[in-house]
């Protein structure tokens, strides 16, 4: 990666790998860091679990959201489990938290909207920061980021948990390793399936101020990888798209209208909230009124002169992805089914953990395939490890993220051949494109990264 600087030529920090901490001279163990987790909704969990699995390095200090009652929840989850409860802190007093209980480091989990808000604030106050995908929403955002990483010692690292998906890192090996010579192009096709891509419209993400649209708040996933799988820059964007079937009354069948009183955690983090703010998780995600768009595609030039074709599709029978990178010695397929049908009526269904694993429709086996065929060669089926996706990355990732201040001997991470830790120009350059993208689907043009306002 190369450096990066502001449109004022200020130089911003590369990502790097986070810092040595002390280490407790008594028992030789690494000091254990300190973690306040800031938007303690259900992707908290991840974090607030998963610190509690690596205790030995991390311990939970603090909690900060702006709902009482979805902070006892993980309190009273953490008790339960034995474990020791942190301070619970309303989001108004951020900054007090920040300057009480002065945390290591502080995971940003709240809302997109809000994330160019806490990492900067976090910054200031000498913290480093996990900030969850999307980086941020728009080029303010942007611009907010890279100025606090500049002014900052604090280090960033922004969870772009599908790079840590094996199958997905499997792609990049074979790019890295010369397969298919220089990338010339992409074509890349993401579906989301009906469960799936209709919890999109349920809530806060239903308006694009909230979360930037699928372009923004999903697909900085897919930017991301593409961007880390051939290793280049976005410099132009050109898309279109529209709100073609969710957003819209019509005679929508039960399937699509969720039961979250079914589950005790949705039940207890939503339904039991939502008289302090009115949060609805479970809006109807064909009512009117969503800003964001179900059907896209996406041409993107990049600096190498690489050229990626996108399509995002939020309303299909089944979820999975279709990559296909071509080089100049040959092409890589990468071809996925995370679930191959959705089926109708199952309680509490909100996403991907409902059901339609297994083998249950043979025309469209769950799993991963990765063929590379080289020019006058035979294809070859690259051996794939067992990986559920998200589950699989996100234990990775947590792995990474807590221990990575370790070295191997210690319990941390292997070195990260593949470059899998996601800083600050990683962040960037993934929301890049969805910037890019909104405002080209605004305007009708190709639409230059440069005119983002923070170079890359
Ligand atoms: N990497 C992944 O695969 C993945 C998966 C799910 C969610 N996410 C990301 O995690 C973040 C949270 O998603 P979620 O599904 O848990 O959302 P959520 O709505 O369930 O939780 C958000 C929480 O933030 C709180 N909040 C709202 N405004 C706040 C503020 N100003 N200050 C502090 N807290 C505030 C809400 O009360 C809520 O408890 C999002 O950025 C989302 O993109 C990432």
């Amino acid at each position: 990666m190369t450096s990066a600087t502001l449109d004022a030529g200020t130089p911003v920090a590369t990502p790097t790998a986070p810092v040595a901490v002390g280490s407790d001279a008594a028992s030789q163990r690494p000091a254990r860091r300190r973690y306040a987790v800031v938007g303690t909704g259900q992707r908290a969990r991840t974090y607030i679990d998963g610190i509690g699995e690596h205790d030995d390095v991390a311990e939970l200090v603090a909690l900060v959201d702006t709902n009482g009652t979805r902070l006892r929840y993980h309190v009273d989850r953490l008790r339960d489990a034995g474990r020791g409860e942190p301070a619970l802190f309303a989001a108004e007093d951020l900054e007090r938290m920040l300057d009480d209980v002065a945390p290591d480091v502080v995971v940003v989990t709240s809302p997109d909207r809000t994330h160019a808000a806490h990492v900067a604030t976090a910054l200031a106050h000498g913290a480093d920061v996990v900030v969850e995908k999307p980086l941020t929403i728009d080029a303010g955002g942007m611009y907010t980021i890279a100025d606090a990483v500049r002014r900052s010692e604090g280090r960033l690292t922004v969870a772009h948990n599908y790079r840590y998906s094996p199958r997905n890192a499997a792609l990049r090996q074979v790019v890295a390793d010369g397969r298919i010579g220089d990338v010339v192009s992409v074509h890349f096709e993401w579906l989301l399936d009906t469960a799936h891509g209709a919890d999109y419209f349920r809530r806060w993400h239903r308006e694009k101020k909230a979360s930037g649209g699928l372009l923004v708040h999903k697909a900085s996933h897919h930017f991301d990888l593409v961007n880390w799988w051939t290793g280049d820059v976005p410099e132009s964007v050109f898309a279109r798209g529209g709100l073609r079937f969710y957003g819209r009354p019509q005679a929508a069948g039960a399937q699509y209208a969720p039961d979250l009183s079914a589950d005790d955690d949705l039940r207890a983090l939503y339904l039991d909230a939502a008289h302090e703010d009115g949060y609805r998780r479970d809006q109807d995600p064909f009512a009117p009124g969503a800003t964001i768009e179900d059907t896209l595609s996406v041409l993107v030039g990049y600096r190498s002169g690489a050229t990626l074709t996108y399509a995002l599709t939020a309303h299909s029978p089944w979820e999975g992805y279709r990559v296909a990178v071509n080089g100049t010695r040959g092409r890589a397929e990468l071809e996925v089914v995370e679930r191959c049908h959705t089926t109708p009526g199952l309680p509490g269904q909100l996403g991907t953990a409902a059901d339609g694993g297994g083998d249950c429709c043979p025309s469209r086996p769950r799993g991963a395939r990765l063929v590379v065929q080289e020019h006058w060669g035979r294809p070859e089926e690259i051996p794939l490890p067992v990986d559920d996706g998200h589950r699989t990355g996100d234990a990775a990732l947590l792995r990474d993220v807590l221990r990575g201040h370790l070295p191997a001997s210690d319990g941390g991470p292997d070195d990260d051949p593949l470059g899998r830790r996601a800083g600050l120009v990683d962040g960037l350059r993934a929301v890049a494109v969805g910037v890019a993208g909104n405002r080209s689907l605004a305007t009708g043009q190709v639409v230059p990264v440069s005119t983002l306002g923070t170079r890359l």
